[in-house]
């Protein structure tokens, strides 16, 4: 049998609509055409399709069974475009991702395995607070964002792919240094070096603080990872920070976690976009790769510790 496709095709309009007519309209074609065509694949399938009676047409058995297959053959051809069009996404696509800033700490070591792997997908990376990272996602201004735990009021998909420890670290030669479990009541007198308001991070602190009733006597707010870390070796009190920043300073020795009880403040990282947002195949490749590797490829936290 040598019928083709576009016969399958017509054959198929013809059916749905038991109209020559109207077939010939959806696929742009003149009546002649199509009856041509149909004629065509009867003379091939060596069977009638249609049979008419009076001005209407009906499908035959055999016309039903190519129906039937005609369908499940145009729903096939359907998937093998959605796939060869996901798979040039990959190839050729963006991704735009956006994500808060102590995620910058290990977000650029996983870009750069993902980019080995799909070299032509052009990364556009941003680096912000949560405030700014919810406002993108409500303006669907990015693919995706990587930050601490989702607010319950926007209607997100969100998983959690990594933990986030968070710490207080000291100067190595702050008093409480070498102190084995302090407890907690101590560390109210501290002065504590805060992330700026839209801090994640400094959200944590504040519910911990809340949910063991302790105020902070004294805090000092800093507008970034890094300028925390600064001034704590300048001696101006305890930072508060994700272990994710620290690897360098721990392991230099110009910082150290002190070993508070109740710490570290367990956070977690999570990888999420807004319902109903179309990914393209360069996000959900991307999503499937910090949820099934990226536990793998950052080297912990606590190595350093
Ligand atoms: P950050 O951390 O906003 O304090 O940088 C991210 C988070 O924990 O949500």
């Amino acid at each position: 049998m040598h019928f083709t496709l576009r016969q399958l095709t017509v054959f198929e309009a013809v059916a749905r609509h038991l109209s020559y007519t109207r077939a010939a309209g959806e696929l742009h074609l003149s009546q002649p055409a199509v009856s041509m065509q149909i004629r065509q694949l009867e003379a091939q399938l060596e069977v009638p399709l249609f049979e008419q009676v009076g001005k209407k047409i009906f499908l035959t058995e055999a016309g039903r069974e190519v129906f039937h297959y005609a369908r499940s053959i145009h729903q096939q051809i359907d998937d093998l475009e959605q796939a060869i069009n996901h798979l040039k996404g990959l190839r050729q696509g963006r991704l735009s991702i956006s994500v808060a800033s102590t995620a910058n700490y290990f977000v650029p070591a996983l870009l750069g395995v993902f980019h080995k792997r799909w070299p032509d997908v052009e990364i556009s990376l941003n680096v912000t607070n949560r405030v700014t990272l919810l406002q993108q996602m409500q303006l669907n201004e990015t693919d995706l964002v990587i930050m601490g735990q989702p607010p319950a009021d926007m209607d997100l998909e969100a998983q959690v792919f990594m933990e986030n420890p968070l710490v207080l670290v000291a100067h190595p030669d702050y008093p409480l240094a070498g102190q084995r479990a302090i407890p907690l009541q101590q560390i109210e007198n501290e002065t504590i070096l805060v992330r700026e308001k839209g801090s994640g991070t400094r959200d944590a602190l504040n519910r911990f603080f809340d949910q063991h009733g302790l105020e902070h006597h004294s805090s000092m707010e800093i507008g970034s990872n890094e300028a925390i870390k600064q001034s704590v070796e300048a001696g101006l009190g305890l930072g508060f920070l994700s272990l994710y920043t620290l690897e360098m300073e721990l392991k230099l020795n110009r910082l150290v976690v002190l070993d508070v009880a109740g710490f570290p403040i367990m956070r977690h990282w999570y990888v999420m976009y807004r319902r109903g947002k179309r990914l393209s195949g360069s996000a959900e490749a991307f999503w499937h790769f910090l949820v099934d590797e990226a536990r793998e490829l950052v080297s912990s936290p606590y190595a350093s510790t």
